[in-house]
């Protein structure tokens, strides 16, 4: 607790209420403003909650302005640098890097839980085979509360523990039956003699027609990505996965909740949008022409993966994938990859364009990705469900931590109400 206090003054008629300010182990204090509606009967104003904290977490701090964003005090460029994605799903899931024990025993875990069940499976065939991947994903999702009722109960620890694993397990399957099932080609078991990511590619590329060899510059292009997308603070996809599992719903419909949201193109669906963007602009000559869309008013055309909600500087994870692009183009022999070439051209004429540098826009997370994942043969349908995969343990653990708070109550936000006062029914005779 802060010992500072703001007062807040109704200069009509001089009343004042004393809000007590909160400090946070780092970054801004927060002002408790709960008592203003019992006291003051009126409601604090923040559409889109950009000046409001909505709980108290230890996750994943992120301070917009230097560009820092810490897993668990841990900087994302040393994780992206050192680390394994399922060793950065073990910190972010218990707040602590593992020992070699405690990261065998999980790993373990998550191996022995990557199969889906077989009636699972056979929902991918009741959809079309254009099915937007990101629609089965998130319905199959849904489906698992179906499947393991036994272990719902979400104040039993051991069961929040096995949601969490099989969530983590079963995302990467999950996705590669949806991609299987656009190309029409049959659904490839997982082999849990592989690490993650490699697990993930051959179920993506595998077929049983051949052996599947890992190329291992893309299966760590791959584990970066999943670990650059694991987890940001209170994100549009996260704080729906917490209000949903703050009604006290399954953990599998919370999540499935998450994947809706990550959906939108102002959050993850921006990295489709990026690269269906790219292709539209096809070459310089037109960065220009759609530059000055993306800055007319009368234009709903919005720079695809530029901007962002808390980054007013670079975001650290488009630094780093943008170096990583680097070495996957060198490593396919795709050094002059057009696309890049045009993505660099566009992030170098925007940032010194007046109305890019005083908005403080700058490439984000979903700038680059979508290049690396089109060089290594991922189409862009399936760009969201790969940020889908990566954050589900950002997902399952700010639910845990949510779930796990004493102080946890049902989120139930409140309106500036705009409407028709009270009136009475007419008759339909009697309208005109
Ligand atoms: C993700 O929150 C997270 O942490 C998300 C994420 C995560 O890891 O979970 O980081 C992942 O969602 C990244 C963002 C992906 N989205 C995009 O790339 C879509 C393009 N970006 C914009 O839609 C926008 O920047 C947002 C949605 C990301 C942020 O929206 P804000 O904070 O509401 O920004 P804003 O609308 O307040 O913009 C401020 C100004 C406005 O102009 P003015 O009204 O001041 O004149 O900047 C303009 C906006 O019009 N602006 C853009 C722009 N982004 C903002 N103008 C052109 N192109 C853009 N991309």
């Amino acid at each position: 607790m802060s010992d500072k206090t703001y007062t807040l003054r109704d200069n009509s008629t001089g009343d004042e209420l004393e809000l007590q300010s909160k400090s946070g182990s780092i970054g801004p204090d927060v002002v408790d403003v709960r008592p203003v509606y019992a006291k003051q009967d009126i409601f604090t104003f923040d559409p889109g909650f950009s000046s409001t904290a909505s709980c108290e977490s230890a996750i994943t701090y992120i301070d917009g302005d230097k560009g820092i964003l810490l897993y668990r005090g841990y900087p994302v460029e040393q994780l992206a640098d050192k680390s394994s994605y399922i060793e950065v799903c073990y910190l972010l899931l218990h707040g602590e890097l593992p020992t070699a024990a405690q990261l065998e025993g999980f790993s373990h875990s998550i191996r022995t839980h990557t199969m889906i069940n077989e009636s699972m499976l056979r929902f991918f065939n009741g959809f079309h085979h254009d099915a937007h991947p990101m629609a089965m994903v998130g319905g199959v999702v849904s489906s698992m509360s179906a499947f393991y009722h036994d272990t719902l109960d979400i104040n039993n620890p051991r069961h929040r523990q096995i949601f969490a694993h099989r969530i983590i397990a079963k995302m990467p399957t999950i996705a590669a039956a949806a991609y299987k099932h656009t190309l029409g080609q049959p659904f490839v078991y997982p082999d849990n003699d592989l690490d993650y990511s490699s697990n993930l590619m051959r179920m993506f590329f595998g077929v049983p027609a051949e052996d599947y060899r890992i190329d291992p510059v893309a299966a760590e292009a791959i584990d970066l990505l999943l670990i650059l997308h694991a987890d940001h603070e209170q994100n549009c996809s996260t704080s729906t996965v917490r209000l949903a599992g703050s009604s006290g719903t399954n953990p599998y419909s919370a999540v499935a909740s998450g994947i809706a949201a990550l959906w939108g193109p102002a959050h993850g669906g921006a990295n489709e949008a990026v690269l269906r963007m790219l292709e539209e602009i096809g070459t310089v000559d037109n960065v220009d022409k759609y530059v000055n869309k993306a800055k007319d008013k009368n234009d709903p055309f919005r720079l695809m993966g530029f901007g962002h909600r808390v980054y007013k500087n670079h975001d650290p994870r488009a630094t780093i994938i943008r170096k990583m692009c680097y070495r996957v183009l060198d490593n396919l022999g795709q050094q002059d990859n057009p696309l890049f070439d045009l993505a660099l051209q566009l992030e170098q004429i925007a940032l010194k364009d007046e109305y890019f540098v005083e908005r403080q826009l700058y490439p984000n997370v979903d700038f680059y990705s979508g290049i690396i994942y089109k060089a290594l043969g991922i189409p862009s349908s399936m760009f969201t469900v790969m940020f889908a995969v990566a954050r589900a343990v950002g997902w399952v653990s700010h639910w845990q931590e949510m779930i796990e708070d004493p102080d946890s109550r049902i989120g139930r936000p409140r309106q500036l109400y705009m409407g028709s006062g009270p009136r009475d029914y007419q008759a339909i005779t009697e309208r005109s």
